[in-house]
């Protein structure tokens, strides 16, 4: 099978946030207790934290972190994570069926985060909580000195504030299974006031408000209408989250799914925009994706796992081949909207429906799913550009119209690069793919990766990293571009170094 990718110089997508590679620690399961902090583990640091998990999350480059949830952070009260370790309360939390230490609170996350220079996206509890406890947040984390909270921060031991930038009001908070869940009237007018009284405390904060939490409910579109019409002065991005898996074992409706994520990500923007014009605002409000993933290898099984214990190893989700691939299509398309998606948490960072696992005591290691996440987010960098894809296409369950090829093309300036995501979703051919870089001298081709010819159900396993990117030999120069045979069934990086 033929295909053929078109780029022109200067057409541009958008710039890309870094922020769109994102992640997600949650207080649930195993992310923070066993898996980022470990404290009897033999490479833990004197705060307790797992250096081999350090590591493999600098491999992932990861800028910002959504911390402390989720849906636990709806029943969560901030102050538990704060002062003496050993007078913090064990809590029940509910969300989760577990019991919650608060060995790990705010300082301890902060000390974690700064060490590896990731920004924290912090979230201010919008369902058992309000106003009050949100804008004492900020005063904690934020103020520098001289008032009741900042003062208590220096005495916990940071004399300096955390300055958190970006700040989330509330989780999903039309969910019928959220802690204090809201019709979007009621969180509006809480979102919107809660809003205000955090930037009165720090005017160079930005602040995410909640869209639909699955674009499936009923109420997503109204709910977005709704809240945005009390709220999109006050706010710089409206949150979409949304999980996608293979429950009924049908692998091309599967790698189709991201199609779901662009109509998802168009349909938001439309509703933005129309209340921006409805308003007459001249700001635009862009996106935070701040939970997306792969989920549903443990939907069925997790009800069985004992409730009411500390890390409750839930959502450990073992990835596979397949899931790789759809991974990868949904990366892709974060970036062809990453004008408009300026944040993306990718749901979550350890153990929890993650690409890194850890066994608590034991060893580390690196799920399916990392790979393509660690290329886009290490060389996905620069300007997003507008990719004409010419390729055949199928129909499956849920869609028409399929491309075998998806593919986006990102440029880098500082480091006078293209590179070039690419998924053949044939399961059978092998893709001969036509690069036309109309405008670049091309310089040489740096790297031609691929992950290929697994079973679609092979995984990666603690000491056995089968599914990873082997080098691609099958790439030339041409006259005016690069050919290159993509595997069928393959996610694909290729990095061309250009001529200035
Ligand atoms: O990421 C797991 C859970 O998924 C989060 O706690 C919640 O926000 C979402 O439903």
């Amino acid at each position: 099978m033929k295909a053929r990718v078109l780029i022109n110089k200067g057409n541009i997508v958008g710039e890309i946030d870094d922020r769109l590679y994102g992640s997600f620690i949650e207080h649930m399961g195993r992310a923070v207790y066993g898996g980022i902090f470990d404290p009897e583990h033999p490479m833990s640091d004197n705060y307790g934290f797992r250096e081999d998990v350090k590591a493999l999350v600098k491999e992932l480059n990861v800028p910002l972190v959504r911390y402390p949830g989720g849906n636990f952070l709806s029943g969560y009260k901030w102050e538990d994570g704060i002062g003496p370790v050993e007078k913090r309360p064990r809590r029940l939390d509910l969300a989760w069926q577990t019991i919650e230490t608060n060995e790990i609170g705010l300082h301890e996350f902060m000390q974690w985060a700064n060490e590896l220079e990731i920004d924290v996206d912090m979230g201010v509890n919008l369902g058992t909580r309000g106003i009050d406890a949100a804008r004492n947040l900020v005063e904690y984390c934020n103020f520098p000195g001289g008032t009741y909270w900042s003062d208590l921060r220096k005495e916990h031991g940071a004399q300096k504030p955390f300055n958190i930038k970006t700040w989330c009001l509330g989780n999903e908070m039309d969910g019928s299974w959220q802690i204090g869940a809201k019709t979007a009237e009621e969180y509006g007018r809480l979102a919107s006031e809660t809003a205000k009284v955090m930037k009165l405390v720090d005017e160079t904060i930005e602040l995410v408000v909640c869209g639909t939490s699955i674009s499936t409910l009923p109420t997503f579109g109204s709910w977005e209408q709704t809240v945005l019409e009390h709220t999109y002065e006050h706010v710089d991005y409206l949150s979409l989250h949304m999980y996608y898996g293979n429950p009924e074992n049908d692998i091309e409706n599967y790698l189709a799914k991201s199609l779901d994520m662009d109509r998802f990500i168009k349909g938001v923007i439309a509703i933005c925009d129309s209340v921006k014009a409805r308003k007459k605002i001249e700001k635009t409000l862009n996106l935070a994706f701040d939970e997306w993933n792969i989920w549903y290898h443990t939907l069925d099984t997790d009800e069985q796992i004992e409730k009411w214990q500390v890390a409750r190893p839930v959502l450990e989700d073992i990835y596979n081949f397949e899931d790789a691939l759809a991974f990868g299509c949904l990366l892709i398309t974060l970036l062809k909207n990453s004008d408009r998606v300026k944040i993306a948490c990718l749901a979550q960072l350890v153990n929890v429906i993650a690409p890194i696992m850890t066994e608590t005591g034991g060893e580390s290691w690196r799920q399916t799913i990392f790979y393509p996440f660690q290329q886009v987010s290490t060389f996905g960098r620069g300007k997003a550009l507008v990719t004409n894809v010419r390729s055949d296409s199928y129909d499956s369950k849920d869609f028409s119209n399929v491309p075998y090829l998806e593919s986006i093309v990102v440029e880098n300036e500082e480091r006078n690069e293209l590179t070039i995501f690419a998924v053949n979703r044939s399961l059978e051919e092998e893709m001969t793919l036509e690069l036309d870089l109309q405008g670049y001298k091309l310089h040489s081709v740096v790297e031609c990766s691929t992950i290929a010819g697994h079973e679609l159900k092979a995984t990666n396993t603690k000491g056995q990293e089968q599914v990873k990117p082997v080098k691609n030999e099958q790439v030339a120069m041409t006259d005016n571009g690069i050919d290159v045979k993509l595997p069928a069934l393959s996610w694909n990086m290729l990095r061309v170094k250009t001529k200035q």
